[in-house]
């Protein structure tokens, strides 16, 4: 009996797919195997981080400097970073710079001043690698009616406009050297869900993030340069709200360490990376799930985060969905 055409197509289709997830895999198990990358030799040996004081921007400062990277660290708040210095100093032979910069004022006179510092900071360093760590969110789930204009703009200011300006300011003398790693973090919000309803303009900065990390990466490519974004899913930091964690299980939030310790693994291997195998597999399962589904979910979880803030338990327990969604 003649095999349909229809069978002979799907089985081809499904053998294919098979044989790219596989081929995915032992990349992934290959990479898993191998000695992390000498990050001073392959890239230079200054990392220059933003938003190093706190959360994954601290872990990921201290990661690398145990990996022997001198560091130039760059946050808002000066007392904080000596801190953030002097505690790293103490653990590791490094050097470390410190500039002063809220990245909310970038494009502003005091933002440009701020700008030249860095560049002078940095000038005649054997940078290597910048991360581009630093970014804020609203206080929780909110209507965007509900957020203040003046947070809206500081959010599109740190988490898009300034790490658009860090990254022009260093591009060029890592084109000069021929090399370096430019690692952006992102969110999970834009590789596994369609949409990030009630933190709208965090998830829609971020969204700028990757295609602007994805089009880095094809234009820096050949010159030596790997850009790469890498998608934090749910990490214990100060920007996870309480709210948040409340509606969480243990197992799907990793710690700052824990995150780091994979995500400094992965930097220059690829133009995405999700760090960590609990979060690629919630990143794996979720791509099982149709859109409509996931907007369905998204905005219920969400709305459950918002009532949290306001201090609404019981709404949030399911007791009054209507009073939830008005
Ligand atoms: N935690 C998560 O679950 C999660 C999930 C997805 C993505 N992410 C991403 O991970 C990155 C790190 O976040 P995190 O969770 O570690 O948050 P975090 O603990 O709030 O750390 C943010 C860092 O950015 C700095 N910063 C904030 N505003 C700044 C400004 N105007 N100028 C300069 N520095 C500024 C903060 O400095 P101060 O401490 O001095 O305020 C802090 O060091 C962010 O890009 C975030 O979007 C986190």
């Amino acid at each position: 009996m003649a095999v349909p055409v229809w069978f002979i197509s799907s089985a081809c289709l499904g053998a294919l797919y098979v044989a790219a997830v596989c081929s995915r895999l032992i990349a992934y198990l290959a990479l898993c195997l191998r000695r992390p990358k000498d990050l001073c030799r392959s890239y230079g040996s200054w990392a220059i981080i933003t938003g190093p004081t706190s959360g994954l921007g601290r872990s990921m400062a201290l990661e690398l400097a145990r990996r022997g990277l001198n560091l130039v660290l760059v946050d808002l708040n000066a007392a904080n970073l000596r801190e953030t210095s002097d505690t790293i100093k103490s653990l590791h032979t490094v050097r470390i710079k410190t500039v002063v910069f809220d990245l909310c004022l970038v494009a502003t006179p005091q933002g440009d001043e701020a700008m030249r510092r860095l560049r002078e900071g940095i000038e005649g360093l054997d940078v290597g690698l910048l991360v581009n760590n630093a970014a804020v969110n609203t206080r929780g789930a909110l209507y965007l009616h509900e957020v203040e204009i003046e947070r809206l703009v500081r959010m599109i200011r740190v988490n898009l406009w300034a790490l658009t300006e860090v990254t022009a300011a260093v591009l060029p003398r890592m084109l000069e050297r021929g090399r370096g790693a430019i690692l952006n973090v992102g969110s999970g919000s834009t590789v596994a869900v369609p949409s990030f309803p009630l933190y709208t303009v965090y998830s829609s900065t971020k969204r700028y993030v990757s295609q602007f990390s994805r089009s880095l990466y094809v234009e820096y490519k050949s010159k030596g340069i790997d850009v790469q974004y890498q998608v934090p899913f749910y990490v214990d930091t100060g920007m996870l709200s309480s709210a948040v964690k409340a509606k969480l299980r243990p197992w799907f939030v990793a710690t700052a360490d824990e995150y780091t310790r994979t995500a400094a693994r992965w930097i220059g291997n690829g133009p995405l990376c999700v760090p960590g195998a609990a979060q690629k597999l919630q990143w794996c399962l979720t791509g099982f799930v149709p859109d409509c589904v996931h907007d369905w979910y998204r905005i219920r979880l969400h709305l459950q985060h918002r009532a949290i803030l306001r201090g609404g338990q019981a709404i949030a327990d399911g007791n009054s969905w209507d009073k939830l969604t008005s």
